[in-house]
């Protein structure tokens, strides 16, 4: 490797759904690109990569964020969970069960954004009314469902009745 490209890379170390990474990667490289092209995470989804659609996000220390307006660099020393990490989670499984059952899923693109933005909501709020899941929700585009549904979905797991 040349000393140019050696200056332009950088190795960075994380936690990514549970375990430790150790990742050298292009200091200029999004967190999306990497996630998905490197370490074959592909459930996170590309959309717009602007920031616009929420197709991308995912937990950093517990916050929904867009994973293309990230550097992967930004990455180092944070804990990240895709949505690969929540397939153990007890909330995201009320959720995937609420989304089945309330017909949330249609093409299914949006939802593995929409489960992320989800459980970082109730996570924070586990009774959410349905004001706070739309606030929560709001940065997640669906093409699809007209967005009732996927409120639905969360306000059967948050219990909410408002
Ligand atoms: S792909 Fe990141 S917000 Fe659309
Ligand atoms: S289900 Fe198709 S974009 Fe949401």
């Amino acid at each position: 490797m040349s000393a140019n490209k050696k200056m332009l890379t950088r190795e960075i170390n994380f936690t990514l759904n549970g375990s430790p990474v150790q990742v050298s990667v292009p200091v200029a490289e999004n967190a999306l690109i990497m996630l998905r092209e490197e370490l074959n995470l592909t459930g996170t989804k590309y959309g717009c990569g602007e920031g616009e659609c929420g197709a991308c996000s995912i937990l950093m220390d517990g916050e929904s964020v867009n994973a293309c307006l990230m550097f992967a660099v930004d990455c180092d020393g944070r804990e990240i969970v895709t949505v690969e990490g929540l397939a153990q989670d007890e909330v995201n499984d009320q959720l995937r069960d609420a989304f089945v059952e309330k017909g949330a899923v249609q093409c299914g693109f949006c939802s593995p954004g929409m489960m992320i933005a989800a459980k970082a909501l109730l996570d924070k709020k586990p009774n959410a009314n349905r004001d706070e899941i739309k606030r929560g929700l709001e940065g997640n585009i669906c093409r699809c469902t007209g967005y009732v549904k996927i409120i639905d979905a969360v306000a059967a797991v948050s219990g909410t009745n408002q």
